[in-house]
């Protein structure tokens, strides 16, 4: 895609402002704006876009990646907490040819994260005298619990731990299968995630801490900047390569 984008923003809270500052300042323009009581004429401006930029609601999320579908405009998403409909909308963006990347979590380090994740739950899984839990905290606004980067965590650890059954919020974990995931809530937290493993002689832990929302916003737009002209549904790391 060409250096100059018209990108569409769809939600305008702490994240749609954020990827505005630094789509402008990576030269791009911003056409449209839709948050809540968008008008008919924001979705027209919107359809003119080369690229739009989905952070709203976990429950508004669906709907505004349909509208992006139906007006062929490929769409970037980082709203969480949508997971029961990721299948859905996988396969019409496949039999649409439709263009989607939606990610957990945009920030390079977080991706980095995920696969040091993956690749020492490889080496636990021979491993049984090591117990995994996951933690994260976040601000007080957010909506979904555990976070959306906690279940992307989550998955990595159960595909490679066959001692590990499914994730449960630690307040639900019932059996040893279960993978704990501890959810707290904090004023002003951007994100934090670790994985710990214990064991009686020693404990290993992997940790992100994100310093701020500019990881997320900068790794939002440079997905927006790789997708046009693509088909399917993808991943930040169809885009990073791991
Ligand atoms: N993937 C990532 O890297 C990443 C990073 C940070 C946040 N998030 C997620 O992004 C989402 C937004 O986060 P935020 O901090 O900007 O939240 P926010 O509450 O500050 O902003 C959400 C905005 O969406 C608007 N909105 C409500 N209904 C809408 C609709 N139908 N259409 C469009 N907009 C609508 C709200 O009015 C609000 O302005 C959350 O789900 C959050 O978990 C993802």
């Amino acid at each position: 895609m060409s250096s100059k984008m018209k990108i569409a923003l769809i939600g305008y809270g702490k994240m749609g402002k954020m990827i505005e500052q630094i789509a402008i300042n990576r030269g791009h323009a911003i056409v449209a704006k839709i948050d809540k009581d968008a008008s008919n004429a924001d979705w027209d401006a919107l359809s003119k876009a080369d690229v739009a930029i989905e952070f709203s609601k976990p429950d508004t999320a669906v709907e505004n990646i349909k509208r992006c579908f139906s007006l062929n405009v490929p769409v970037v998403v980082g709203t969480t907490g949508w997971y029961e409909h990721h299948e859905a909308i996988k396969q019409l963006a496949q039999q649409g040819n439709h263009a989607i990347l939606a990610a957990t979590n945009f920030s390079i380090g977080v991706n980095l994260f995920f696969h040091i994740n993956k690749i020492l739950a490889q080496a636990m899984e021979n491993l049984p005298e090591y117990n995994v839990e996951i933690e994260e905290t976040h601000h007080t606004q957010k909506l979904d619990a555990p976070s959306g980067t906690a279940i992307t965590i989550a998955q990595g650890i159960l595909a490679e731990i066959s001692r590990k059954q499914k994730w449960a919020l630690s307040e639900e974990a019932g059996s040893e299968s279960d993978l704990s995931i501890k959810a707290f809530r904090v004023d002003d937290v951007p994100g934090t995630h670790s994985v710990k493993y214990t064991s009686d002689i020693d404990d290993i832990e992997i940790k992100h801490t994100a310093h701020s929302r500019s990881g997320f916003a900068i790794g939002a737009v440079i997905a927006a900047e790789w997708l046009p002209g693509k088909q399917g549904y993808f991943s930040m790391s169809d885009l990073i390569g791991f």
